[in-house]
């Protein structure tokens, strides 16, 4: 498992259908292209800059070097004869075929031209980029791939979109596609059925970052190419990417034209009319058989609350699970997940990643823990100080707790104060767990000294600095949830705690290598004094560790921090492999990526459903969470509870939040979207009847905080 998305390729499983051949394979641009658009009907033909949309993607794709043709394949519909009437006046070849069914008229065109491998563009991207597409297709050319595209991440702009596949792979996905989506939008057998040798084109510089809606779906859109080509009217007939990006760079209003519009948005809601997928045959007998088992020796049955039966729908969830690879993990009865909790954030890359367990294994074989510090520590802190921004020194933890508890006692040395501000969930240590309703067995004197402030709400924070003048130590915050940071918020936070003589702690626990590499602080660029960093760390390995500012870390002389297992050698070794491959194969980058089409299919699904005032997915990319309210807005554990009944019985273990891991790609992403439209029709239908508490087969989960 090379990473998801730079091969896709089963062993075993991969068709002899090749790019390569001996001779040069001759490759037709098809474009495809209707009147009937419900946002923007004529789209095709509208005008822009004096000429018809259609005839900029064609001229364009005429300037590609390395294509040997470009037809036009529209509909046999009557609405479709300007289509035709466009091609017959530019002397453009011109395919008519099934309306819907546009796999079936992409196989059609490309046996009728005698095609050996199919361009596929849509004809709505009228700033397709000749040399882009020449890219794509040189690719292609080389061999080893049966389909070909820049798509499968957002590296390039949304509209400078190019597929390239082999005759054969259509044939055969012509074949044995069934679903409606994959008929209609062509492609998504190929990419996502596992047949085929995959490649995904990366941009050479990464634009994920950014979302560049280049694509015309809306009116907005086409007002955003009008602008465009008025911006580079000097430029000549096929301007490329970059005189758009340099205009954009010069005129940056203009991207507000078309500004948050979804991206893929077709493809979501025709996922929505897809027939709903069935459950499946599980048994659940040996979970039950454990869960006895447990019962009788282990408190909770469970090491951690949110891993424990009242977190997931008991008799419909498996109890335990035995085994994982990549994103998926198999429970004690063999039943199969793609998992989205992916241990609460830890497997950050998947299962039994290669580069980590190969790296685990070297070291077992050298020992795990020893008398002296092993150079591991020493290695591993450097990485951490190139990788994290007020990384200075480091020290490492087992838990995301270490790292808090070990912060806050640094923080109180330094400052020779006591109490302590907080924002967020910051572990299970009694300094923190004192403000929750799990309170029980903390001493009063204990929770006395931390007090909560809320975020985006910088008063609440002042309040906690008047009423304790001269005394706070340190305020110590998750950087950002699932809500979105108030403009300058941290900036404020930052500021106010340090008039007032105290330190600030980022928790990045769940945010570190996650939101950036370098964490929430590099992502939105406010650098705290000391930074707590732990679960995504060593891809499951138990490692966390405090770093920052060299003056606070060296209290870590003075204060008493110290355990067993802190240099233990196998996760010091886990996550200097993890960390570099995050590194080296921009994991962050494809995290947002997949993150993002999960949240925008699952939204637009909610909306094509009529329950997105129940039910939205929030949060930034990389981690979503999604929400479950009653009509009147309360947090509704039951719908939660249906929800997640229904995506176990068809293998999505979903407990709320997901977690998008480096090995959940564009495949996994869609049969996710796939299970959630089907468990949102359930959904519709019992808010619409009212009776979604009898639809449970099991108790509705728990929170595991009560309300205060
Ligand atoms: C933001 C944050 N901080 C700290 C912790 C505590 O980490 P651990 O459970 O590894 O002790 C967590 C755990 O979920 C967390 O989400």
């Amino acid at each position: 498992m090379g990473g998801p998305l730079a091969d896709h390729r089963h062993p075993g499983q991969a068709l002899s259908i090749s790019g390569a051949e001996e001779e040069r394979q001759m490759l037709a641009a098809i474009v495809q292209a209707r009147m009937g658009s419900t946002r923007l009907p004529g789209k095709v033909l509208a005008d822009i800059g004096g000429e018809p949309m259609l005839w900029h993607v064609v001229k364009r794709l005429r300037a590609v070097t390395g294509l040997d043709k470009v037809l036009v394949a529209t509909s046999c519909d009557p609405a479709d004869d300007p289509v035709q009437g466009f091609c017959v006046l530019r002397g453009v070849e011109c395919f008519r075929g099934s309306e819907n069914d546009v796999l079936d008229r992409y196989y059609r065109a490309a046996l009728l031209v005698g095609a050996d491998g199919v361009v596929r563009i849509t004809g709505d991207c009228p700033l397709i980029d000749p040399q882009v597409v020449a890219r794509v297709v040189e690719v292609y050319r080389c061999g080893g791939h049966d389909y070909v595209t820049n798509t499968l991440r957002y590296t390039y702009p949304d509209g400078v979109d190019v597929e390239v596949f082999s005759f054969a792979a259509l044939e055969t996905a012509w074949r044995e596609a069934v679903l409606p989506t994959e008929r209609e939008h062509v492609t998504p057998y190929m990419r996502s059925s596992g047949r085929f040798r995959v490649h995904n084109v990366q941009c050479p510089v990464d634009l994920s970052g950014r979302y560049l809606r280049w694509t015309v779906d809306e009116p907005s859109d086409l007002a955003f190419v009008r602008a465009v080509h008025e911006g580079l009217n000097g430029k000549g007939e096929c301007f490329g990417m970059e005189d758009v990006l340099d205009l954009l760079e010069s005129a940056p209003e203009l991207q507000e034209i078309n500004g948050g519009i979804v991206c893929n948005e077709g493809f979501y809601k025709s996922l929505a009319g897809e027939p709903p997928v069935p459950a499946r045959a599980r048994s659940l007998e040996k979970s039950r058989a454990w869960k006895e088992r447990a019962r009788r020796v282990v408190p909770s049955m469970t090491q951690t609350f949110s891993k424990g039966p009242t977190q997931f729908v008991q008799g419909v969830a498996p109890a335990f699970l035995e085994r994982g690879m990549g994103c998926r993990v198999w429970d004690v009865d063999g039943n199969e997940y793609i998992d989205y909790a992916m241990a609460l954030g830890p497997v950050i890359l998947g299962h039994d990643y290669p580069a980590v367990s190969e790296a685990v294994v070297r070291q077992v074989r050298k020992g795990t823990c020893f008398t002296l510090p092993h150079p591991l520590e020493v290695e591993l802190s450097e990485l951490l100080v190139e990788t994290v921004p007020c990384a200075e020194m480091v020290r490492f933890g087992k838990n995301g707790s270490d790292a808090t508890s070990g912060a806050v006692r640094a923080a109180r040395a330094y400052t020779s104060r006591d109490v302590i501000a907080c924002c967020g969930y910051h572990g299970w240590q009694d300094w923190y767990i004192g403000t929750t309703t799990r309170d029980k067995g903390i001493p009063g004197a204990v929770k006395e000294l931390t007090v909560p402030f809320r975020y985006n709400d910088i008063k609440s924070l002042e309040r906690v600095f008047a009423q304790h003048p001269g005394q706070v130590a340190a305020v110590i915050m998750e950087p950002v949830g699932v809500v979105v940071p108030e403009e300058g918020f941290l900036e404020r936070v930052r500021e106010l705690t340090h008039a007032q003589g105290a330190l600030l702690i980022f928790d990045e626990v769940v945010t570190g290598f996650r939101m950036a590499l370098g964490g929430a602080q590099q992502y939105l660029h406010v650098t705290p004094d000391l930074a707590c960093l732990g679960k995504a760390m060593a891809n499951g390995y138990p490692l966390a560790a405090v770093v920052g500012r060299r003056d606070i870390m060296e209290m870590f002389d003075e204060i008493f921090f110290s355990f067993t297992f802190g240099g233990e050698a196998l996760s010091l070794a886990a996550a200097l492999a993890a960390i570099t491959e995050m590194r080296d194969k921009k994991v962050v980058a494809h995290l947002w990526d997949q993150g993002q089409r999960l949240k925008d299919g699952y939204n637009v699904l909610a909306r094509e459903w009529g329950i997105a005032a129940h039910t939205e997915c929030v949060g930034f990319a990389p981690r979503t969470v999604a929400s479950f309210r009653e009509k009147e807005g309360g947090e509704s554990l039951v719908l939660k509870s249906l929800f997640q009944q229904e995506c176990l019985k068809r293998g999505v273990l979903f407990s709320g939040g997901h977690n998008i891991s480096y090995s959940h790609g564009p495949c996994e992403i869609e049969t996710t979207l796939r299970v959630y439209r089907t468990a949102m029709e359930i959904l519709a239908d019992a808010i619409g009847a009212g009776d979604a508490a009898s639809r449970l087969e099991g108790p509705a989960v728990q929170p595991v905080f009560r309300a205060a």
